[in-house]
């Protein structure tokens, strides 16, 4: 809910002939818009924000402020009595010497969505105590809510809300709020970090029209008098144990996401004004009646029930009169049929009944539903097997988000008749037949997922080139053969591409070179021959490249420049019939993998545009997931971290030595070299890639010790140097005394823990011949005393161990690491 919305409701019109603005607020004015800077605006993200103060100028036709953008005067007067800068991409500090506080005659100010480089909020707010409307919401403001705030005594409208819990209302507190702002009739606190009990003052607030207390770390009970707020028509609410009262004006209630236990309160049923509902993501239990809804709640348009623990049940003999709906959310609330209600539905906007136990064909009545208005049509996760007979164009002509994904559907792709669709979701399913034509006119699509499915056919040729939205193209093992088209066009916005695990043959089209927003590309397992595809390394954004499981041979050349793959992350070439030296020259360019530390953990992904439903925006992700293997070991990433790193040249015929520059790849994680022709000594540098997790080396035919500084590897979890030519001790402490003996086996020269082969004097310490060429003193025998690092986070993992149990330690080290600080709204596509 966007709080502007509701700011619109009070009046503040004004109108007729604007008398030139006063100088002082002019100069006031441009002083303020001097002492910002205007970042680039991303419209990516925000497609309404634009730099407001471009209009602002000194010239002599454009003196008069009162015109200016963002700015409204009193007609009489022509003070400055409204700026709102929402979304203007301004960036800088503001202090208490801003030439802000001399706009004293302001009643309105918004400077929402835009990053004020987390200042604090100056005590001289005061200066400005018309204030009805105060937004600051979304900006990167930071610390204490200074009391001087509460001197605004004229606000209605308050907005402190998403400053990432950097804001605390503490010291003056929510109570003092309370106290001394007795008009607010919009409260908006969501991410204010307020961590106390929710104050019985909050029930004085007698003209409370909307309330937010989302994400305060509020603990304790909800006092039941704000439930009996006369005006209160719109409250989200987290960590709320209590739900009592009256609550009869209510319109609105949305307690998702918080710690709701039991069963669904009765007195739900008393709010008979309602429109709109969402319980979803508590902890309800027990049986649901949706009768109780439908008979009670004649105002309901919006009812949102998805994962609780409850069961609905959904058998109804209400037929007549029922409200008319425009969102239903039943995710995850055990139902095993079509909920037959929905037979009258005629205004339906999104339809979520995911994650249930329906089973069988989708009835033909549901195909008459909401033709005209539904857009999100969300049915994954259920066992259903088709849509009849012949169907293969669905009805819905308003159709956006289409999510087939994870049931049984048999039979012919079933293709969306709306145009504006843009995610298009059917993977996990046993489709059959060709790709239809009807395809290429999807013209609006932003995600493609036709994963696991057994649709066996060509290519399309217009699949790089039917939609210059598309971002997330995924089709994976569906059965593919033939060539992939040479069809991607300059100006695509193609983030990720997986056709891996078919059966497409020839060479990597050159048309990829077009894609030049491609961060993740996985041609792995098919039947691809070619050379290495260097110039690929022209793409500035690629992070992920596999190509493992092909037939992709001859020396890997040198990069030219232009050609440094800047962004990649993650490079998988094994299983293929690569000759030559390792490819040393384009170890020193990935840059990417030089980095130890991301200053943020994010996830690799491809956003997807966001969908709004009353005033709730929902966003999509498509994330990157990879499957990584080791001889013993499997990991699926179901997503990647912007931490992760690996490079994967295993099973190849790569021949001559490790190079030393791999070294500068400080970041490197995961390293897999086995199973090729490598010779020479384990490099001493290895010793430099501190956070490297995974090394093998193992089937080389590689010579001399196991440099003891690798002992200094402390984040090593595994680490095979089987099957070489190795011999003398093996270093002993830290992570080493967690080796398991396979991985040293096949070196018959090899002698100490974990071998049973005990070492003789001669092979106790390393011998001066047998050290590689590079100086050891220049690295001395530093003994790392620091214990065992206890690993890194590199997403979530998820493992599969075909081997011994002493690899279980390996898993133990990912740790599952939830999205921290993210928009509890955020809604991810499974893809
Ligand atoms: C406030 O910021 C301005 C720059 O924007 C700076 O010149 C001034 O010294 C600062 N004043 C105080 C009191 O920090
Ligand atoms: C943000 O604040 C930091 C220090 O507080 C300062 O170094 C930096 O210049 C500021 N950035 C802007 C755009 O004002
Ligand atoms: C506060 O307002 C007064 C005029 O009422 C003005 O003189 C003073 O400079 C203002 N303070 C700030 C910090 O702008
Ligand atoms: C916060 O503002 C930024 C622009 O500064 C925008 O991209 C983002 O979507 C806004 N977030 C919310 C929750 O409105
Ligand atoms: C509400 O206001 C009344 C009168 O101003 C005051 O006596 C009372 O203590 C307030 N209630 C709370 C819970 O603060
Ligand atoms: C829901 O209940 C389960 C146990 O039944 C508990 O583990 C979980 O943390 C609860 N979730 C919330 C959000 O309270
Ligand atoms: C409708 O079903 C409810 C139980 O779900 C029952 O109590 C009620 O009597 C039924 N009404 C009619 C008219 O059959
Ligand atoms: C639902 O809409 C229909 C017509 O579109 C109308 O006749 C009916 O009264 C509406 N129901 C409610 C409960 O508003
Ligand atoms: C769907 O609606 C059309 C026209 O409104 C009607 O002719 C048809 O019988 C309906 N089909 C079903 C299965 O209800
Ligand atoms: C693609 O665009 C680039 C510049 O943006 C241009 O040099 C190139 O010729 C274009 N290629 C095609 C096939 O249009
Ligand atoms: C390894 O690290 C040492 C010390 O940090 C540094 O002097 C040396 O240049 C590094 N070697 C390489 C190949 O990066
Ligand atoms: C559909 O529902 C599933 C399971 O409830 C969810 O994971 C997925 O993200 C939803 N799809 C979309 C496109 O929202």
């Amino acid at each position: 809910m966007h709080i502007l919305l509701l700011l619109s409701v009070f009046q503040h019109t004004l109108a007729g002939l604007q008398p030139l603005c006063r100088d002082d607020e002019r100069s006031a004015l441009l002083q303020f818009r001097q002492s910002l800077t205007v970042a680039q605006c991303s419209f990516d993200d925000y497609p309404s924000a634009y730099p407001k103060v471009a209009s602002w100028s000194q010239e002599e036709e454009n003196s008069d402020c009162c015109l200016w953008d963002g700015i409204k005067c009193n007609k009489d007067t022509g003070h400055v009595i409204r700026l709102d800068l929402t979304s203007s991409c301004l960036h800088g500090s503001i202090n208490s010497s801003s030439s802000l506080f001399q706009l004293v005659h302001l009643e309105w100010l918004v400077l929402s969505n835009n990053h004020f480089n987390f200042s604090e909020i100056p005590s001289e707010i005061t200066n400005l105590s018309r204030l009805t409307a105060l937004s600051l919401s979304n900006s990167s403001f930071y610390g204490q809510i200074p009391a001087e705030l509460l001197e605004l005594s004229k606000l209605e409208s308050l907005d402190l809300s998403f400053n990432n819990f950097h804001l605390k209302l503490q010291n003056p507190s929510l109570a003092n709020l309370a106290d001394k702002l007795a008009n607010l009739k919009v409260l908006h606190l969501g991410q204010v970090n307020i961590a106390s009990t929710v104050p019985h003052a909050l029930a004085n607030l007698s003209s409370l029209f909307f309330l937010s207390l989302t994400d305060c770390l509020l603990q304790g009970e909800f006092p039941a008098e704000i439930f009996q707020l006369p005006k209160l028509a719109f409250l989200t609410l987290t960590y709320n144990h209590y739900l009592t009262g009256k609550l009869t004006q209510l319109q609105f209630l949305r307690l998702a996401e918080n710690q709701l236990e039991g069963s669904v309160p009765n007195s739900i049923f008393e709010l008979r004004n309602l429109q709109a509902l969402d319980l979803s993501y508590n902890n309800l239990s027990g049986t649901v009646d949706l009768n109780m809804f439908l008979l009670n709640l004649k105002s309901l348009t919006s009812l949102v029930l998805s994962s609780n623990k409850f069961s609905l049940l959904t058998g109804t003999n209400v037929s007549t009169n029922l409200p008319n709906f425009t969102v239903i959310g039943f995710r995850s609330c055990s139902i095993s049929e079509f909920p037959y209600f929905l037979h009258n539905q005629d205004q339906l906007v999104s339809l979520d009944l995911s994650s249930n136990e329906i089973a069988g064909q989708v009835p033909q009545w549901l195909l008459n539903v909401s033709t005209k208005s539904l857009e999100y049509l969300n049915f994954s996760d259920n066992l259903l097997s088709g849509f009849g007979q012949d169907l293969f164009v669905l009805p819905w002509s308003k159709m956006n988000t289409l999510d087939l994904g994870f049931n049984k559907l048999q039979g012919p792709l079933p293709v969306p008749s709306s145009v504006s669709i843009y995610s298009y979701l059917v993977s996990n399913n046993q489709l059959t037949g060709e790709i239809p034509i009807q395809i290429c006119s999807l013209n609006g699509l932003h995600a493609l997922d036709l994963s696991y499915n057994n649709l066996s056919s060509m290519l399309p040729e217009c699949l790089g080139n039917f939609s210059v939205e598309l971002s997330a193209l995924k089709l994976q093992a569906i059965n593919f053969y033939g060539i992939i088209p040479q069809t991607f066009m300059n100006g695509t916005n193609l983030m990720m591409i997986d056709f891996s695990n078919n059966s497409l043959q020839g060479r990597v089209p050159k048309s990829l070179a077009n894609c030049v927003k491609l961060k993740f590309l996985n041609l792995g397992d098919n039947q691809i021959t070619d050379v290495f595809p260097s110039w690929l390394g022209t793409l500035p954004e690629l992070a992920v490249l596999i190509l493992k499981f092909n037939n992709f041979h001859g020396e890997i050349e040198e990069p030219q420049t232009g050609f440094e793959f800047p962004k990649l992350r993650i490079i998988d070439l094994s299983h293929n019939r690569f000759t030559g030296n390792l490819p040393s020259k384009h170890f020193h360019c990935w840059n990417a993998m030089k980095d130890i530390k991301a200053s943020k953990l994010t996830y690799l992904q491809v956003e997807l545009m966001p969908y709004n439903v009353l005033g709730f925006t929902y966003y999509g992700y498509a994330d990157y997931s990879l499957t990584m293997s080791n001889k013993c070991i499997e990991i699926e990433y179901p997503k990647l971290s912007n931490l992760i790193t690996a490079i994967i040249l295993s099973d190849n015929n790569f021949v001559g030595e490790i190079p030393a520059s791999i070294a500068s790849l400080k970041g490197l994680r995961t390293l897999n070299l086995s199973n090729n022709n490598l010779r020479g000594y384990i490099p001493l540098t290895l010793s430099n890639l501190t956070v490297m997790e995974s090394l093998d080396l193992s089937s080389n035919k590689l010579t001399g010790q196991i440099p003891q500084q690798l002992v200094e590897l402390t984040s090593l979890a595994f680490f095979d140097v089987s099957h070489n030519h190795l011999k003398g001790a093996i270093p002993q402490g830290t992570q080493f005394s967690t080796f398991t003996n396979d991985w040293f086996a096949g070196n018959p020269g090899l002698c100490g823990e974990p071998l049973s082969r005990k070492c003789g004097n001669s092979e106790a310490s390393p011998a001066e011949d047998d050290l590689p060429s590079e100086s050891v003193l220049a690295f001395g025998w530093k003994i790392v005393l620091a214990g065992y690092a206890s690993g890194t986070i590199i997403g979530v993992v998820l493992g599969h161990i075909f081997c011994t149990r002493k690899y279980e330690w390996l898993i133990k080290t990912f740790r599952l690491h939830p999205e921290s600080s993210g928009r509890r709204r955020r809604h991810t596509h499974r893809m």
